[in-house]
């Protein structure tokens, strides 16, 4: 086997204890007392401090302005900045040698890749004028479905620096949820890949795009990148090679001056409704905030190496492995690969390689690691590691203590950070060694966050050792601002359920200490291994089917991907096989959303408990899905109550 030895970032630098005096870190709790007291007590002045770390082309009149009724939230009005000058041009003085990407490919054996400040910084001004020349300009929206390649974050930075808006899809999305993601953002220009490798496995990537484009009028260009070496279909007058458009563009590409409110991006999340929703994040009040959590969340010094195993496609990408840690000058790592591949070691193999310090995965990963022998990590010595994280779903106490005892070796923070695609940043979690650890509490909010706990009637309650609905009270600077094209969306959503706060469809618990621990969503929304969907997203997709009549879809716990899918679908009569059935039903999904989505158990039921006014007691499915079936509750409002009876003696329960 080839061997590749890494050697870590040649520039060290003493920059870190002049810097770290400048910027405002938290290295113990009273840091973080002293930071949240003051970003409660004058938050304009605490993100104002914050902000001026950064350089701006022009000063803002206005730090904050905001409503939550309308909603309308703006930070840093008035000011010009682009984030891409934070995240490069400003390092190339002091870091212009330091490694900025380090990429590990799927294949152990292959090469890996690593760019300095001032490489990263050519590849994405080269690209920048690639997108130029090929008609995009500002305010543009350009769709990336890319496999984890560095081409892929320089696509999303390069966007960012002529101040075209990215929405990156995550490339496991089917052709059908591309296209409605495409025509949604009404892309002008598609950027993807010929194929990509996963473990074992090879994967078009081209064809889908091409299959999504055909019912997208909206694209007129396709810059493909070769990763696989296929030769995909071309077509003529639209599609063009990277390599080829790359090689000739000029290394020269300025900043584009943006308005701190200009959008940034647009990244589409599930919701309760059937159809994904863009959210949109704006240019100043995102780099201020994911910049301050990135250097503080991880504990994050100069000659650190941090790895989030996230892909670009999901916003912990976008926050924590392109922007938050390039705006901080860190060395951050992408990974193409899968954990379990070539074996169950993967990860904790390119830690050692590497000296990675920081590691940031999520549960579900964790516990299909559980799986497997022990000894795929005992064999690594894991040394270098200083501070870990989790993030996505909910960590169990089994799960958080295999990684805390054998991954952390009880020596490292397990920082358990709860935020959202809505969020942009962490908002509850472990701040380095500063706070306090709890397994299976994300723990206190970070400064500039005022979490609530409200009852049913949208009161907050005081006390401690509560549980409530999660919401947020003030605006932070990263927070959504809108969902794309569609802002009455965003208003009932996230503003109208509680009002005059910012509703997180979480449930939550404060302890004693006034710490949280996340319960899970509250609403039609299910977690899978991480991601989200929501259950009217499924039935939709399901509902596809021609020989489906009717289905209801509800999350259940699954021991390694956190929720499993369980759906009820009523078919036609025919007769038809049901194991047939269910693979066509499957195949179903997998066109309309991708394989991500695919419902772990499916029963054929001839009704679903449904209530006199028609709205499905999905209470009852879950209840039953979960084998709960002693407490059902009231079923008395049923309009046949005789449903639940078959639906239970059908039913593939967990045991
Ligand atoms: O339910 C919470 C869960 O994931 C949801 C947000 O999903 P998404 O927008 O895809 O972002 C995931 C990555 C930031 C939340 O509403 N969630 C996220 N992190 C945690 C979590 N639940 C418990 N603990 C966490 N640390």
């Amino acid at each position: 086997m080839a061997k590749f030895t890494f050697v870590k970032n040649n520039q060290t630098t003493n920059l870190h204890t002049l810097k770290e005096q400048q910027m405002k870190t938290i290295r113990t709790f009273e840091d973080y007392r002293e930071a949240y007291d003051h970003s409660t007590r004058d938050p304009e002045g605490f993100w104002e401090e914050i902000a001026q770390e950064y350089q701006w082309q022009q000063p803002w009149d206005k730090v904050l302005d905001w409503n939550f009724d309308e909603p309308s939230i703006k930070w840093y009005s008035g000011a010009k900045l682009n984030i891409t000058e934070n995240m490069l041009d400003r390092h190339l003085k002091e870091r212009g040698n330091k490694l900025a990407l380090i990429w590990e490919p799927n294949d152990p054996k292959e090469k890996f890749v690593r760019l300095t400040y001032k490489e990263l910084h050519e590849q994405v001004c080269r690209f920048a004028n690639v997108l130029k020349k090929n008609g995009v300009s500002k305010g543009d929206r350009v769709c990336i479905y890319m496999p984890m390649i560095p081409e892929l974050a320089v696509a999303v930075i390069a966007c960012a620096r002529i101040g075209a808006v990215h929405s990156v899809v995550f490339a496991g999305f089917s052709a059908h949820a591309l296209a409605d993601r495409i025509n949604d953002a009404q892309c002008k220009l598609v950027i993807t890949s010929d194929g990509l490798f996963r473990g074992a496995k090879e994967i078009p990537v081209k064809r889908v795009v091409d299959e999504a484009l055909e019912s997208c009028e909206c694209v007129e260009r396709v810059i493909v990148k070769e990763r696989v070496g296929w030769l995909p279909n071309m077509v003529e007058d639209r599609d063009v090679w990277w390599d080829d458009e790359i090689k000739e563009a000029d290394r020269d590409c300025p900043p584009e001056p943006m308005d701190a409110e200009d959008m940034l991006f647009i990244l589409y999340t599930s919701g309760s409704t059937g159809k994904p929703k863009g959210v949109v994040h704006t240019c100043g009040g995102y780099m201020v905030y994911t910049g301050y959590t990135f250097r503080n969340v991880f504990d994050y010094r100069e000659s650190d190496i941090y790895w989030c195993t996230a892909d670009i496609g999901w916003i912990t990408g976008h926050s924590y492995i392109v922007y938050g840690p390039l705006l901080n000058g860190a060395t951050t790592m992408m990974f193409e690969g899968v954990p379990t591949w070539p074996d169950p070691g993967r990860f904790w193999q390119v830690v050692d390689k590497y000296g990675v310090n920081q590691f940031y995965t999520a549960p579900t990963a964790i516990r299909s690691l559980m799986a497997h022998k022990i000894d795929h990590v005992l064999s690594y010595s894991l040394d270098s590691l200083r501070v870990i994280g989790s993030v996505g779903e909910p960590i169990n106490a089994e799960a958080w203590n295999w990684y805390h005892i054998h991954v952390g070796k009880e020596r490292c923070p397990l920082v358990d950070t709860w935020w959202q695609t809505e969020t942009g940043g962490v908002m509850i979690s472990g701040i380095g060694n500063a706070t306090p650890l709890k397994p299976t509490f994300a723990g206190y909010p970070m400064p500039g966050v005022q979490p609530v706990l409200l009852d049913g009637d949208g009161n907050e309650i005081q006390e401690d050792d509560v549980e409530g609905y999660l919401a947020i009270k003030h605006p932070w600077p990263s927070m959504l601002r809108t969902t794309y094209g569609d802002h009455e969306r965003c208003q009932k959503t996230y503003f109208s359920a509680f009002k005059g706060y910012y509703f997180t469809g979480d449930g939550a618990r404060r302890d004693k200490d006034g710490m949280y621990r996340i319960i899970g969503r509250v609403d039609d929304v299910i977690n899978v291994s991480g991601h989200r969907f929501g259950t009217a997203e499924i039935e939709n997709a399901i509902n596809q089917n021609e020989k489906v009549v009717e289905s209801a879809v509800v999350g259940y716990p699954h021991p390694i991907k956190g929720q499993g899918i369980y759906a009820y679908v009523i078919c036609q009569d025919g007769g038809a096989d049901e194991e047939i059935l269910k693979a066509e039903i499957t195949e179903t999904v997998v066109e309309e959303i991708g394989k991500i989505a695919r419902p772990e158990k499916i029963q054929f039921v001839r009704g679903l408990p449904k209530t006199r006014s028609g709205k499905i007691m999905r209470r009852i499915l879950r209840k039953v899905a979960e084998g709960e079936i002693s407490n059902l509750g009231d079923t008395s409002t049923l309009l046949d109550p005789k449903v639940v009876e078959e639906i239970i003696s059908g039913a593939d329960h967990v045991e």
